[in-house]
């Protein structure tokens, strides 16, 4: 049995989303959670003639129900971006529809991978984090010492929140593949750091075929990745931001994570928003770049059973992206501390 719960499905990223994942085989049970229309989405939904079956629930009253037992809980829940708004902006509101959430997946599905899409993510996913901890959700069947066990309850709930930066990665192979001339669908390039403006960190000096590019060429579109979502923002023109682009890279992401964790397929990796896991190679390796101060960061992972498996170095960069980064780094760290605040200090 393999629950997913999108919780926020009425939306304009959750509809889309909830159908693609209803094209799952991985999936037994699609439950759609918000506070508004899911009986009539999911009923729509229901009548598709694949493996899942579909349930709505409207109401934090139904908010047990909905959650309980999930394999998976995407979060797609709150207002998208208005044409002069920052993601930052969105934060008094989503901060604290994305910390319900995150109390009702502590209490009913303890052991869910949490795919985090609300926004603003760089510190959302913090809200998740420390919301976890408040509720010292665990796995007691770990066999661990008592010294052991703080430092196993921490990786076991870090290593399985995700902020879903996919999105950007999405958005890089379509924009560098025009340049380039290359296929957009096999074309990877790690997108690393934040997931707003000048955090998002596209490596582009990694991908074969942008040494044909000028100076001038890489900073277009190394702007053009950063700021993708206002081009949407703009064209809608007051009615949101990016859903249906959302809907595909979201639908990418949770479905690697099952095929990780349910088919056990090796070797599977996406750039996501992580905690950066002290004990991680990788992590420490990211931190030896962007200080010690950067607790989260989007990395490549490698996706596993229980989520992070491992996080993967990020590799060398130039001198151009030295600068980026250092650019992104006050940004981020205000973003995570507002994040983890909210939760820990109730700010
Ligand atoms: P939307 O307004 O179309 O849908 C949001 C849904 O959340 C609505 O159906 C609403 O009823 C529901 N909702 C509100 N409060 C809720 C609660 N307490 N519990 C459950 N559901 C609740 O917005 P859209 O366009 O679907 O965007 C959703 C979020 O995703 C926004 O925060 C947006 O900024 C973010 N986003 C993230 C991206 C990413 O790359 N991670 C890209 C684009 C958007």
């Amino acid at each position: 049995m393999v629950k997913v719960t999108v919780c926020g499905a009425a939306g304009g990223i959750g509809q889309p989303l909830s159908l693609l994942l209803k094209q799952s085989d991985l999936i037994t049970h699609l439950s759609l959670y918000d506070i508004v229309n899911t009986p009539g989405v999911a009923a729509d939904l229901s009548h598709i003639n694949t493996k899942s079956k579909v349930t709505g629930h409207v109401g934090a009253a139904q908010l047990e129900e909905a959650i309980k037992d999930s394999a998976i809980v995407v979060i797609p829940a709150g207002v998208p971006r208005k044409p002069g708004m920052t993601r930052d902006d969105l934060f008094k509101i989503n901060a604290g529809i994305v910390r319900d959430l995150a109390v009702a997946a502590a209490k009913f599905a303890p052991k869910a991978f949490m795919c985090i899409i609300s926004n603003p993510v760089n510190s959302t996913v913090p809200i998740v984090t420390e919301v976890f901890k408040q509720f010292n959700v665990y796995d007691p069947k770990r066999p661990v010492g008592d010294k052991d066990r703080v430092r196993d309850l921490q990786s076991l709930l870090l290593d399985r929140i995700f902020g879903v930066t996919t999105l950007d990665i999405v958005r890089a192979s379509t924009f560098v593949s025009d340049l380039i001339g290359a296929e957009a669908s096999t074309l990877r390039i790690p997108v690393v750091g934040g997931h707003s403006g000048v955090t998002i960190l596209p490596l582009l000096s990694q991908v074969a075929g942008t040494d044909k590019l000028t100076k001038e060429q890489i900073e277009q579109v190394t702007h053009r990745i950063q700021f993708g979502g206002d081009e949407v923002v703009k064209a809608k023109d007051g009615a949101g931001s990016a859903t249906l682009s959302m809907a595909f890279a979201g639908a990418r992401f949770a479905l690697n994570v099952l095929e990780a964790s349910v088919k056990g397929t090796s070797n599977i990796v996406e750039c996501t928003y992580v905690h950066l896991d002290a004990d991680q190679a990788g992590a420490k390796e990211t931190k030896s770049v962007v200080g010690d101060k950067v607790e989260y960061f989007s990395v490549p992972v490698e996706l596993g059973p229980n989520g992070v498996q491992k996080i993967l170095p990020i590799g060398q960069i130039n001198d151009y992206e030295k600068g980026l980064f250092a650019a992104a780094v006050p940004e981020l760290t205000g973003n995570i501390s507002k994040g983890s605040a909210f939760i820990t200090e109730g700010a």
